[in-house]
């Protein structure tokens, strides 16, 4: 029998970070390392990093620093750092860090077996950052083998940005959108509902413009090409799958097909996260953003007809370079206007290589910090009032597991991705499907009852 080593991974950043993980690991279980909850106990310590705004990359490099202590106790530990600062630094973390071995970009995962074996043997020190707009993204069946949820899954379905919006990092992380094939994408869900999965969420960093990058050849595949409505209908269509999600979709790129959607394909879930970064139009146009407040309400009100039941989710920047009193207003206005079901909101952060970081008109952090106060309270609110009025209805929950509160305590999610918490004497098993009767809005919960 192979001797089997411990590796530790710890993963930052978006889920495509997650995915990517788990991808290393599943890699490295082929050349017998399994993975271990402690660093301590590690022959080869992953650290996937996302560099995303300035907070994410300083809990990286602090990390990575901490594990000096490590190599120093086990000179024949091997640390690689992957992920999003990996491609951005480059060769300069291993001059700054000489305790680490490996620096991994996002295309060059795949490599990593082979990158460690060298390190551990030949003591070679390597950085794998090539980035192509020719990548393959190969074809990768995850193995169900008990690690990792054995009902909802995510499946990258492609990779990299075109977009340059002005404050963003990841065109220069993750590079130019390439996309999967669609056989090896339906391939990967149909494996995964063979294998008891429910519901998968396709991932990329703009999903709208997935198929664009391919050989115009291939868009007669599928019956009117393979852009992103024709791939999601062909995942609904795999047996076994009860629900789809998708994210992150471009509001620019969001079209009336990709609406269309939403009223035919009964497993595409009643929910949209359509990032709108500002409420200025002067703001969203020095984003590079390539829409306006109009174009972005007009495609909510599209979407809402559509589906009325459609809860919508956004993502922030707060204190942009140049954003004045009047911007934020606007900002507050079409928060308090669509009613969002969440949203993530951010301090806006200079990162290497985004064009506002030159953008000479900053805002201050106080100024920053009491705005983002402000907006996050106003969500908040609406959040409980959008939960307060889900109380009285029964919805379908797919089963996650036992809450961490023990006991009879279950939780699930809504089809709108909202956690449930509910007990039951019989035992249930994630991935079932199960009525409740919502009582009762937390904080960040609803509580209810089985029907
Ligand atoms: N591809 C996705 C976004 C990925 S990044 C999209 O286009 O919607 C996730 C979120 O991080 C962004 O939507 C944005 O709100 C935030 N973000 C990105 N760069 C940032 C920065 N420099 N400072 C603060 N927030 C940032
Ligand atoms: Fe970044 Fe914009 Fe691309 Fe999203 S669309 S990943 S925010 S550049
Ligand atoms: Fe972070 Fe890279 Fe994802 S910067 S958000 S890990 S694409």
């Amino acid at each position: 029998m192979t001797k089997t080593r411990n590796l530790y991974i710890e993963t930052f950043g978006c889920q495509m970070n997650e995915r990517d993980s788990e991808i290393m690991a599943q890699l490295m279980s082929q050349a017998a390392y399994l993975e271990t909850a402690s660093p301590e106990e590690a022959d080869c310590i992953v650290v996937n990093t996302c560099s995303i705004r300035g907070k994410a990359a300083q809990k990286a490099y602090s990390l990575l620093g901490g594990y000096r202590r490590l190599k120093k106790r086990r000179p024949d530990l091997v640390i690689a750092v992957a992920g999003c600062v990996a491609q951005q630094d480059g060769e300069s973390l291993l001059k700054k860090m000489p305790h680490l071995d490996l620096v991994i970009g996002p295309q060059n995962i795949y490599r990593l077996p082979e990158l460690v074996e060298a390190a551990r043997w030949q003591a070679s020190r390597t950085t794998a950052t090539e980035l192509t707009k020719d990548f393959v993204i190969p074809p990768f069946l995850p193995k169900m083998d008990g690690s990792g949820a054995p009902h909802k899954r995510f499946v990258t379905i492609m990779q990299g940005c075109n977009n340059f919006c002005t404050y963003c990092v990841v065109p220069h992380t993750r590079g130019r959108e390439v996309s999967r094939k669609p056989e090896d994408i339906i391939n990967e869900v149909r494996h995964l509902a063979e294998h008891g999965v429910r519901e998968v969420t396709l991932l990329g960093q703009n999903v709208n413009s997935y198929g664009q990058d391919r050989n115009p050849a291939t868009l007669a595949e599928n019956g009117g090409g393979d852009d992103f409505p024709s791939l999601l209908r062909a995942v609904a269509a795999v047996d076994g799958i009860r629900r789809v999600r998708f994210t992150t979709s471009h509001p620019k790129d969001l079209s009336a097909r990709l609406i269309s959607c939403f009223a035919e394909l009964e497993k595409l879930c009643p929910h949209f996260h359509l990032p709108v970064q500002s409420g200025s139009d002067r703001i969203l146009a020095r984003m590079n953003r390539k829409y306006t407040r109009a174009d972005y309400l007009a495609k909510v009100s599209e979407l809402r007809r559509v589906r009325p039941d459609i809860a919508i989710t956004t993502d922030l920047i707060i204190g942009f370079p140049g954003e004045g009193e009047d911007d934020f207003a606007d900002t507050m206005e079409l928060v308090n206007f669509v009613r969002y079901d969440s949203a993530f909101s951010f301090k806006y952060s200079d990162r290497p290589n985004a064009a506002a970081t030159a953008f000479t008109d900053k805002v201050s952090e106080e100024i920053k910090s009491r705005r983002l106060t402000l907006l996050q309270q106003r969500q908040d609110e609406i959040s409980g009032e959008i939960s307060q009025a889900m109380v009285g209805h029964t919805v379908e929950v797919m089963v996650e597991g036992k809450s961490k509160n023990a006991g009879e305590q279950w939780s699930g999610r809504t089809p709108t991705n909202r956690i449930v918490n509910f007990s039951s004497q019989q035992p249930l098993s994630p991935g079932q499907f199960i009525d409740i009767y919502l009582e009762e809005a937390c904080r960040h919960s609803l509580r209810g009852r089985i029907v």
